[in-house]
């Protein structure tokens, strides 16, 4: 990243982003977030723009942006603001962990995140503005489309197939050559043995609720 860098949001995964960002020598010209959150050491000394006009001043070949809005079920401002900036013209950096292994043979699309302690094999292909989470494993010949969220420590088997907005819940597991429609959400903890449609939803069943004597 030679330009500039601006980073949407400022809450956890911004967070872990900015780290990122650090540890490969850059720090981020600002943060843009409506409201003031938390305040995080990892933020000191970067500044924080209530207003997204502000992004506007500067022309779209003058900056890189990263996606900083983290990806859960049911919310789709992250999907919403990559669409939006690339419609401007905006373009998105991919930000890999230095802690992560990605194949020579994989192709990451616009603005795909990898964080630490993922793996990512060849033969894969990752749709923009994908998040690889931390200690999630992608096997070999996995086709992602764009908008993924394979969540912390998830696991896809070789030739997994998926459409566009899936979740993959933390801890989750898909078998190998499985499709999952656009969509669809692998809850946290399940392991995902035949194929998922559109919207639909893939849930573990709940284990059993003791009191503690
Ligand atoms: C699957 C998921 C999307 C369901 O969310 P939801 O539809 O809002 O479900 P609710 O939280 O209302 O829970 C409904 C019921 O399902 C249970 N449930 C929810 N998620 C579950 C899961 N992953 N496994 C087993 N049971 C689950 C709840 O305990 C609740 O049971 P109850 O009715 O007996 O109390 C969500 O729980 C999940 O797994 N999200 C992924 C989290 C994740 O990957 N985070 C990554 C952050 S980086």
């Amino acid at each position: 990243m030679n330009k500039p860098v601006i980073v949407l949001g400022a809450g956890g995964h911004a967070s872990v982003l900015v780290d990122m960002l650090r540890s490969q020598g850059i720090v981020p010209l600002a943060l843009v977030a409506p409201t003031a959150s938390a305040p995080r050491a990892v933020f000191a000394d970067i500044s924080l723009w209530h207003d997204e006009a502000k992004i506007l001043a500067y022309r779209p070949h003058e900056v890189e942006l990263v996606n900083g809005i983290g990806s859960l079920p049911g919310n789709s401002l992250r999907t919403e603001l990559f669409a939006r900036y690339q419609g401007l013209g905006y373009r998105f950096a991919r930000v890999i962990s230095p802690q992560a292994t990605v194949s020579a043979y994989a192709e990451l699309g616009e603005g795909v995140q990898v964080m630490a302690g993922a793996i990512i094999q060849a033969g894969v292909r990752i749709g923009a503005n994908s998040i690889i989470n931390s200690g999630a494993i992608v096997e070999h010949d996995c086709h992602l489309a764009g908008d993924n969220h394979v969540a912390p420590g998830a696991v896809l088997s070789g030739g997994v197939v998926t459409g566009e907005r899936v979740h993959i819940g933390t801890r989750a597991a898909v078998i190998q050559g499985i499709s999952i429609g656009a969509d669809a959400v692998v809850g946290a903890g399940a392991t995902l043995t035949r194929a998922l449609g559109v919207k639909q939803i893939a849930y573990v069943a709940r284990s059993s609720v003791m009191p503690i004597k």
